[in-house]
């Protein structure tokens, strides 16, 4: 689609695909892929998985510099003087690649070294930087099941030690941690800052123009990048 339909065209597949897409621009047309077992949007091309989709799949994995990372697949060569994560997403969401979680990533990478939960891990590319850049203990939670193992293999890929766990953000007991980070959607952020006890939250998954409701929390900074918003909340006393 042209990019000046962007803002539009994410905000409704947002609505769709809660667990996440992928977005790749060539000139001026963007492109949405998602791997999905829901009806496809209107007008989307779909495809079926097979060997084939698994090639175009590839084309959505490319590296991606953020902050001090190099953050790429594992059929590429990081260059030297980076440091490498990488990310083999599996049947999960992320590549690392995601505006969203580049956003995510460098406001980490801002915050004094303390225990994290990573609310949403998909393969992992936040806990796995996170446990990286000396974030200790790293605890990465999903709802599901192939994004507990994906988050698994990826950390012990980069040889980090991260604790993950299957859990429903809404509803389940969570880990406690200093900083959460969750690139999650803004409906579930809604429910799950309520339910912290942190005095960090780092948050995204919506877009520039959506401003969560905050609780007992307020913003402290907002990274935009390619129409998506991060924000970092700090709790009141
Ligand atoms: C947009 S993806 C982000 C993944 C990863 N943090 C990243 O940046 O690449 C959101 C993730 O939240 C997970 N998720 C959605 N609803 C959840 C819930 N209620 N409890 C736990 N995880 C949930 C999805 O399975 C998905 O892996």
């Amino acid at each position: 689609m042209p990019l000046e339909h962007a803002e539009e065209a994410r905000a409704r597949w947002l609505e769709r695909f809660p667990q996440g897409f992928e977005e790749r621009t060539h000139g001026r047309e963007l492109e949405l892929a998602a791997y999905t077992e829901a009806d496809p949007p209107p007008g989307a091309l779909v495809e079926r998985v097979d060997s084939a989709w698994e090639e175009r799949w590839r084309d959505f994995h490319r590296p991606v510099l953020v902050g001090p990372f190099w953050i790429g697949p594992p059929w590429e060569q990081p260059p030297l003087g980076v440091m490498p994560v990488v990310i083999d997403p599996g049947g999960a969401f992320g590549t690392g690649a995601h505006a969203t979680t580049q956003l995510c990533i460098e406001l980490v990478a801002e915050q004094e070294q303390v225990s994290l939960l990573d609310a949403g891990c998909g393969s992992g590319a936040i806990a796995v930087a996170a446990a990286l850049l000396g974030f200790s203990p790293v605890v990465a939670v999903d709802v599901d099941p192939a994004a507990v193992d994906a988050t698994e293999r990826n950390a012990a890929a980069n040889g980090v030690a991260v604790d993950v766990r299957q859990l429903d953000l809404a509803t389940a007991a969570l880990p406690s941690a200093e900083l959460v980070v969750a690139n999650i959607s803004l409906e579930l952020i809604e429910v799950l800052l309520p339910r912290l006890a942190a005095p960090v939250v780092i948050a995204s998954g919506y877009l520039e123009h959506d401003e969560p409701r905050l609780g007992r929390y307020r913003r402290r900074e907002r990274g935009l990048r390619g129409g998506w918003a991060a924000d970092v909340f700090v709790r009141a006393q």
